[in-house]
């Protein structure tokens, strides 16, 4: 189905698209979803505006892109355990998810895609930049690439670098504590675009396997910060009921932590995606 069944307005040169006109709170025909679903592989991370969805509604939407799970260190809403709220009070001074990463690398079968509502706003700020993993690949040399293809890479969820930004606030009963860890191919393929991806994140990603944390940093301290140069993202501005979806595959993300003494509340659906090749 092409896309041009959708209105689609890039906001960024290398990622990132809103697309207008579509109500989600309604069941959208299989057409429009596999559109979405179209744009979604083509710009990495969409916006939608004004979906002020109910949770019944906001679940039925994530469940037509595929399967909402439960996040692992979050309880989720009432009657919606797939429904995180991702919550800074006006007294909180770090904020969920303020460092680059891609969702829970630290698992074995990380999300394919996350979907994030926007429910209350600061005045101004709060906004949540996003990465082109494929690109991240991409501009590496030949020689690094050849070097890279080889390697995994070890996610632990108790990385400073997250912990700092209180992941993992609100443990469930029986996580406490808990360390999650996966091993991950470091250049995985898209398993739907058959595109090669940059998958390590400063987040989660600890070490090469087979490797100390010491003698893994200096590289991978230079793929984190090329990663994420400038030029490889977009930045997403949120108004009430804005709704984005990311490919988490192909795509990190940090929420900007710019609007102290003020509450800022997202509802988050994470969905099942499958093992890293
Ligand atoms: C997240 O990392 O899932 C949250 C991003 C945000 O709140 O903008």
């Amino acid at each position: 189905m092409p896309a041009e069944v959708l209105e689609i307005t890039r906001v960024g040169g290398v990622i990132g698209a809103e697309i207008h006109g579509v109500d989600l709170a309604r069941d959208l025909p299989d057409r429009v979803v596999a559109a979405i679903r179209r744009a979604l592989l083509d710009h990495l991370a969409v916006f939608f505006r004004d979906q002020n969805l109910t949770p019944a509604q906001y679940r039925a939407f994530a469940a037509r892109i595929g399967t909402p799970i439960e996040y692992p260190f979050v309880p989720g809403i009432e009657g919606f355990p797939e429904i995180t709220p991702v919550l800074k009070r006006p007294d909180q001074t770090i904020n969920f998810g303020g460092v680059w990463h891609s969702d829970t690398t630290y698992l074995p079968e990380p999300p394919m895609a996350t979907l994030l509502l926007a429910r209350e706003l600061p005045r101004v700020g709060g906004d949540t930049e996003f990465a082109n993993q494929y690109l991240a690949y991409e501009t590496l040399s030949d020689g690094m690439k050849s070097l890279l293809a080889g390697l995994r890479g070890v996610a632990r969820s108790d990385k400073a670098e997250a912990s700092r930004t209180r992941e993992d606030r609100g443990k469930q009963p029986g996580t406490g504590g808990e360390v999650l860890t996966a091993e991950h191919p470091v250049i995985r393929t898209h398993p739907e675009t058959g595109r090669k991806v940059l998958f390590v994140n400063i987040a989660h990603t600890a070490r090469f396997s087979g490797m100390t944390e010491e003698e893994s940093l200096p590289l991978l301290r230079f793929l984190w910060k090329h990663q994420t140069r400038p030029e490889l993202t977009c930045r997403f501005s949120w108004s009430p009921g804005a709704l984005a979806l990311w490919d988490n595959r192909c795509a990190q993300h940090q929420a900007i932590n710019d609007y102290q003494g003020q509450k800022r509340l997202m509802h988050r659906i994470t969905l099942a995606g499958d093992m890293p090749r």
